[in-house]
């Protein structure tokens, strides 16, 4: 593992300690439940101001709840509801700068006040999304975007089996 040295409190710099972890510990020798843990875990560690981390995986037609950091969540969201059913739907990440401007928004926690959600999609299936929330409006930017989608695509190139 690599930590945060707590004198540098440059995002950038832990984004980029937050990747080389992920290339660490995400691994397409383990199974899929493992790799979520520790990468929402990774999540949680490394994004300042994140009181949600983790995964909603596609069962059947909808979203179940998968490894997450943060208090307990809604467990089924439907294709196209809130923030996650909508990046599913489009398969594209969707960004909220506020969650209470949001249509449809689904409130797990109410203490989550800006919102991101990237796609996982493997071989053109959607295996389901990542959702980081924070207590902060206008948390996520373009930088973090980047920064969870590479994640993710190291993710999907470790996923060994659909
Ligand atoms: N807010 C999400 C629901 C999941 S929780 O935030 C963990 C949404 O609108 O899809």
């Amino acid at each position: 593992m690599f930590h945060k040295d707590p004198l540098i409190n440059d995002p950038q710099t832990n984004y980029n300690l937050f990747l080389e972890n992920i290339e660490g510990y995400i691994t397409s020798s383990l199974p899929l439940v493992a790799n979520l843990a520790n990468f929402s875990a990774l999540v949680a560690y490394f994004f300042d101001h994140v009181n949600w981390a983790g995964f909603y995986l596609m069962h059947q037609d909808r979203l179940v709840l998968g490894p997450f950091q943060g208090l307990p969540a809604c467990t089924e969201i439907a294709i196209g509801k809130g923030v996650c059913g909508t990046s599913a739907l489009l398969r594209k990440t969707v960004v909220v700068p506020k969650t209470a401007e949001f249509p449809g928004h689904i409130v797990c926690d109410d203490a989550s006040l800006s919102e991101i959600v990237v796609p996982i999609i493997k071989d053109g299936v959607l295996i389901g999304v990542l959702d980081v929330d924070s207590p902060l409006e206008n948390r996520f930017g373009s930088l973090e975007q980047e920064y969870l989608e590479r994640a993710v695509k190291i993710l999907i190139d470790n996923i060994a089996t659909l």
